[in-house]
């Protein structure tokens, strides 16, 4: 069993042990990948304030989202094929994320479905909402994740089309893989990966396939969200979406104080700072470096939570310091998937609260709720000048 110490050590092993398609699907970003490098690049130019002499005993990370207690500012977000990651992924994620008491989150695009989710967890999970044309299998999408108990929805507003990641186009990414020879050629050293595969029936999107009537390609991520992604979503739909759930509505992909007034006058219960991940649009800018702006404009009437870049405890505390609420992580817990399933979730979620809980001592604080900008040296110009 290698020593894990940090997520970059999960990500080596993740990289050795899941096929090559689905790694590229988890580590690209659109185009030039600029916005998905800065949203890392961006977190590495914010630095700790060191504090000595303090007392740090009895420190807490304990909070809440959306009147949930979390046992740290950290959700696990929305990913699409985690089930691709390695067999049954989305159960392990939520199996680990229960067990660590912080939200789990349910792509629309999974490979488990809902009900799979439900049936092997125990406690509520959030469910993620892609719009579509079909306001038909939405309304049913709601009313399942309703049944299944989620104590959240959590609606992705910035991907009405899919943004181009080159490799998935070179790779022919799919769920589940076609198996042209290069991909033969792959599998055959990611045996593990493949005997997991072996063992679950659970291997196409199981949130759609069986739920829809007529699919060209029920493999293929690109053709689904080409065809079937409602490309007229905008804030009416948005307040409608948010009557036919009735519970906690969390806004994700704001990158704008503007579009957060909006989502503040839909009656958001949190908005999610988000470029999802550097996927969609390649030259907007991170995350951290918005959601100051984002925090001036509706602060103080909406949570505000923040996705996009999070790799360390470090990046949560400094997110948290900027003022967000708290933090999704994607590839971070993907990472640990891919490399040991659910005990890989749970190995990414202790290192992530050691790293957090260490720094904010360090910087002589003892409550996560009590982090403020005071702890942080931001760079002067770390805003931008830009012209609109
Ligand atoms: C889907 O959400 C993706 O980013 O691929």
């Amino acid at each position: 069993m290698p020593v894990i110490t940090s997520i970059d050590d999960l990500k080596r092993l993740y990289k050795s042990r899941a096929p090559k398609m689905f790694y590229d699907y988890c580590e690209s970003g659109s185009w030039t990948e600029q916005t998905f490098r800065e949203n890392t690049s961006d977190f590495d130019q914010i630095r700790l304030r060191q504090r000595v002499a303090v007392d740090m005993s009895n420190r807490t990370l304990a909070t809440q989202m959306v009147g949930q207690d979390v046992a740290m500012p950290v959700a696990l977000a929305p990913v699409g094929l985690t089930g691709m990651q390695h067999a049954d992924g989305e159960i392990h994620a939520a199996r680990a994320a229960e067990k660590f008491g912080v939200p789990f989150t349910l792509s629309t695009m999974s490979i488990c479905s809902i009900e799979d989710v439900a049936e092997n967890t125990t406690k509520p999970f959030w469910f993620q909402l892609y719009t579509m044309k079909d306001e038909d299998y939405v309304r049913r999408l709601v009313e399942r994740a309703k049944a299944a108990n989620c104590s959240a929805l959590v609606i992705t507003l910035d991907l009405q089309i899919l943004g181009q990641r080159h490799k998935d186009l070179k790779n022919g990414l799919s769920a589940p893989p076609k198996l042209t020879p290069a991909v033969i050629a792959d599998l055959a050293t990611r045996w593990r990966w493949g005997l997991g595969m072996l063992q679950t029936e659970r291997r196409g999107f199981r949130n759609i396939v069986g739920h829809v009537k007529e699919i060209s390609d029920p493999a293929s991520l690109m053709a689904w969200t080409a065809e079937n992604f409602d490309l007229t979503l905008d804030w009416a739909k948005i307040a409608k979406l948010k009557e036919m759930w009735g519970g906690k509505v969390i806004l994700k992909g704001i990158l704008d104080a503007e579009d957060a007034k909006m989502a503040l006058k839909v009656g958001a219960d949190a908005i999610v700072v988000s470029n999802h991940g550097g996927r969609q649009l390649d030259g907007a800018l991170s995350s951290i470096r918005v959601l100051p702006e984002i925090l001036d404009a509706v602060g103080d009437q909406v949570e505000v939570h923040l996705d996009s870049g999070i790799r360390s405890g470090q990046d949560v505390l400094k997110a948290v310091a900027m003022g967000a609420k708290s933090t999704f992580i994607g590839r971070a817990y993907v990472y640990g998937l891919g490399a040991m399933g659910e005990a890989g979730v749970t190995r990414a979620l202790e290192v992530i609260r050691k790293e957090l809980d260490v720094s904010m001592a360090l910087c002589g604080k003892r409550d996560i709720n009590d982090v403020d900008r005071d702890i942080l040296l931001v760079p002067e110009d770390f805003a931008g000048r830009w012209q609109r």
